[in-house]
């Protein structure tokens, strides 16, 4: 099975080395715990005023297929070929409105950090995620009937990895197989002033 371990400048925690965005999936459902224990770490994410503007929609293949089949409907064509073997999609989604009918200008911001606590338990859960913005947002949102002021962030796939070779197309293999890369640390921090290095 494809292992992905950062490349670090220090050592940092195992989960976060440790998780990567795979797109090889097994056809196994997530179990009722773990999925709950997901959307758990998503609710004690910290957020502005204490808002938590984070939503999500549940979508589980094996248990309700048609209700999968209508978010799956919207992706782009290369997200469609690999997220069909996942078990489960979760739609997420962030509501607009702040205190005193004001705008809540932290609802995004907030709500990636969500995702990011649900990424964190799902890996210490032997399962991982994969993100996605390739869909229609407006055709999700018409399907769904989703409110005016919840805003339509990302899909995520979740379920248990699985060997490289259930990836339908090439290129797709491919990128399984690439290193993870990131921008080294001297072009994301910088020391008391912007632009001077650490
Ligand atoms: C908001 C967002 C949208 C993304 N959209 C897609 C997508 O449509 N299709 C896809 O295959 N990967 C998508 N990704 C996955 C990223 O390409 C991936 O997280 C990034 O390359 C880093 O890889 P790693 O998570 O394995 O470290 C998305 C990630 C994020 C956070």
């Amino acid at each position: 099975m494809t292992v992905k371990i950062a490349e670090t400048s220090v050592p940092v925690h195992e989960l976060i080395a440790t998780r990567w965005s795979p797109r090889a999936f097994q056809d196994r459902p997530v179990e009722n715990e773990k999925r709950q224990a997901l959307l758990e770490a998503a609710r004690w994410t910290p957020s502005a005023y204490n808002l938590q503007p984070w939503r999500f929609v549940v979508w589980e293949r094996h248990r309700d297929a048609e209700s999968f089949d209508r978010a799956f409907a919207t992706l782009s064509s290369t997200n469609k070929s690999w997220v069909q073997r996942a078990p489960l999609l979760l739609g997420v989604f962030a509501d607009t409105r702040g205190p005193e009918g004001k705008a809540n200008g932290s609802a995004a911001y907030d709500t990636g950090a969500a995702v990011f606590a649900l990424s964190l338990q799902a890996h210490s859960l032997g399962l991982h995620l994969h993100q996605l913005g390739g869909f229609n947002r407006e055709a999700l949102r018409d399907e769904f009937a989703l409110p005016p002021e919840i805003a339509v962030l990302t899909l995520v796939a979740v379920g248990y990895r699985d060997e490289v070779d259930v990836i339908e197309r090439e290129e797709l293999r491919k990128r399984e197989l690439l290193p993870r890369e990131r921008l080294p640390l001297s072009q994301i921090a910088f020391a008391g002033a912007w632009g001077t290095q650490l």
